[in-house]
């Protein structure tokens, strides 16, 4: 079984990048350690502070946060970073060639009941060394990354990466601290009968995507013919690497009182997008492609719907009446 970085040689990942990755990952390693020990360290619970988003930090937003900026600013291609736990951007090296976008903990209202956990990170190019970074620079639609994953804190602790050459996923083999090549080149079966949506906020939905669960909850008794089973984890990239692996829908709706939606674009929405369709997948606003959306803040959020081909373009269908 080939390592992550034997996969990285083949795919003429530059060294560069492939050095940014091992920072990026050999911090998820780092982070899957406090998470591990859970309730017998002081790591679990919430902070009196909230973050940029109006939300409540818990303790392990802020240990993953800083064990991700503290190895991102050791690495000398790094010239900015973007995190959802920071408001501004942070400047790193002036010489560094990539902008970094990450969600250090995705899914954190389960650190306290063992749930699902992830890491999200995407990776673009900076604009020519020393010229002055600003927010504007990682405005960029998601069609410029060159790479992006996420980190999986589950039973195993896996890491789901693309460079532009598909999509693969790795497994963390604990007795030497290697990524292992477990489920290479996903894809994504382009039907499915399994959706992943928190059915809680149904009626604040636009009333096509109303329509688009009723059909899917009425199975073989409505339209679409066939019954379909629910999955909802509380952590995106729960519920999406479930969907990588072996097919599913994952929406999350603009709301009345959610105009955009829950999800961030940058550092939520595009890396996953990103892998979706590295694996042959979809990812959608409800009408377009979340990889051309072009960001103006780096907190913005966006409905995404997100997974099987097939899905995503009848989502697209229903908001346009058809
Ligand atoms: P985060 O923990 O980074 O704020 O992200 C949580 C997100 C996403 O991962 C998940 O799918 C969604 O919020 C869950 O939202 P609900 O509160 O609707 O379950
Ligand atoms: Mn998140
Ligand atoms: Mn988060």
């Amino acid at each position: 079984m080939k390592n992550l970085y034997t996969q990285l040689e083949q795919d003429n990942v530059p060294k560069t990048l492939t050095l940014l990755i091992q920072s990026i990952v050999g911090a998820c390693t780092e982070i899957a350690t406090p998470i591990n020990h859970g309730a017998l360290s002081d790591v679990l619970g919430s902070l009196p502070d909230h973050n940029v988003q109006g939300e409540v930090q818990k303790k392990l937003d802020v240990i993953a946060n800083n064990i991700l900026i503290e190895s991102l600013k050791k690495n000398k291609q790094v010239r900015a970073v973007a995190s959802e736990e920071v408001e501004d951007i942070i400047l790193c090296n002036s010489f560094g060639k990539y902008l970094i976008c990450f969600d250090p903990l995705d899914g954190s209202s389960n650190t306290d009941v063992n749930g699902s956990l992830g890491t999200i990170f995407s990776i673009t190019s900076a604009s020519p060394a020393q010229t002055e970074v600003s927010e504007e620079d990682f405005f960029s639609t998601g069609r410029s990354i060159i790479a992006a994953g996420y980190v999986l804190y589950g039973p195993s602790l896996m890491l789901a990466l693309s460079t532009g050459s598909g999509t693969h996923i790795y497994t963390l083999d604990p007795s030497n601290n290697n990524f292992m090549l477990t489920h290479p080149n996903l894809n994504i079966p382009e039907d499915t009968n399994e959706f992943s949506f928190n059915l809680s906020n149904q009626f604040k939905w636009p009333e096509n995507v109303q329509k688009y669960i009723v059909d899917l909850q009425l199975g073989t008794d409505g339209i679409r013919k066939k019954n379909f089973n629910m999955r909802w984890l509380g952590a995106m990239v729960g519920d999406m690497h479930r969907i990588l692996c072996k097919g599913g829908i994952f929406g999350y709706p603009e709301e009345k009182n959610f105009k955009y939606g829950k999800l961030r674009l940058l550092y939520e929405a595009n890396p996953i997008a990103f892998l979706v369709e590295q694996a042959n997948g979809l990812a959608s606003n409800g009408t377009t492609s979340i990889l051309d959306t072009v960001p103006s803040s780096i907190h913005q959020r966006i409905p995404v719907f997100i997974g099987s081909k097939n899905e995503v373009l009848l989502i697209e269908k229903y908001a346009l009446g058809k």
